[in-house]
């Protein structure tokens, strides 16, 4: 006799449907080192809360489709796209921004060399750059100039060309390397 799969319960009524697009849950990360608990709305990206509800304006909203790198941010370590991530999904994590990091000094080697080789003319793409440009410094001390470009190739500039970025971030890296 076939076995009767048991019987599923049914789910009480609202249980286990996903939050509503305009409802807002309470939310707790540590932003820049601070621990901040707010209530967000579920579609608010993290980069529009951010800016807007935590007024850390540093870094930008180009395309908000993922491609220019203007929202760069850090989640648990990792650089992410602040457009194509929301706010609430940074629930217990730790979230770093151009100014906690500049503010930390973890940037200073960079932001140097960045004036230093006149890696910035209008600065929209800079703080998104610098973060790019800090993880490859971590995870890939040995890069090349190859490296470098294509580290930063989801890092759009319209005004540098890219030559004088480069230049710049080959500078730390090469300078990191005479030090070890
Ligand atoms: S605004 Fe996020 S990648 Fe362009
Ligand atoms: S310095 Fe203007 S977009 Fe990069």
């Amino acid at each position: 006799m076939r076995k009767q799969a048991p019987a599923r319960k049914r789910p009480r009524s609202g249980a286990g449907k996903p939050p509503a697009m305009d409802q807002a849950l309470e939310t707790t990360l540590t932003l820049n080192g601070a621990p901040v608990t707010r209530r967000i709305p579920a579609r608010q990206h993290l980069i529009d809360f951010l800016r807007e509800e935590m007024g850390l304006t540093g870094s930008h909203v180009g395309c908000e489709h993922g491609v220019c790198g203007t929202c760069t941010v850090r989640v648990d370590g990792r650089i992410v796209r602040g457009c194509l991530m929301l706010a609430v999904q940074a629930d217990g994590r730790r979230v770093d921004t151009i100014e906690g990091l500049s503010d930390s000094g973890e940037l200073a080697e960079l932001q140097d060399a960045f004036l230093r080789r006149n890696a910035l003319q209008c600065g929209f793409c800079t703080p998104g750059m610098l973060l790019a440009a800090q993880d490859l410094v971590v995870n890939d001390p040995g890069a090349s100039r190859e490296g470098i470009r294509e580290h930063l190739s989801g890092n759009y500039c319209r005004c540098t060309g890219y030559q004088a970025i480069v230049d710049a971030v080959e500078d730390v890296l090469v300078a990191r390397r005479k030090n070890t």
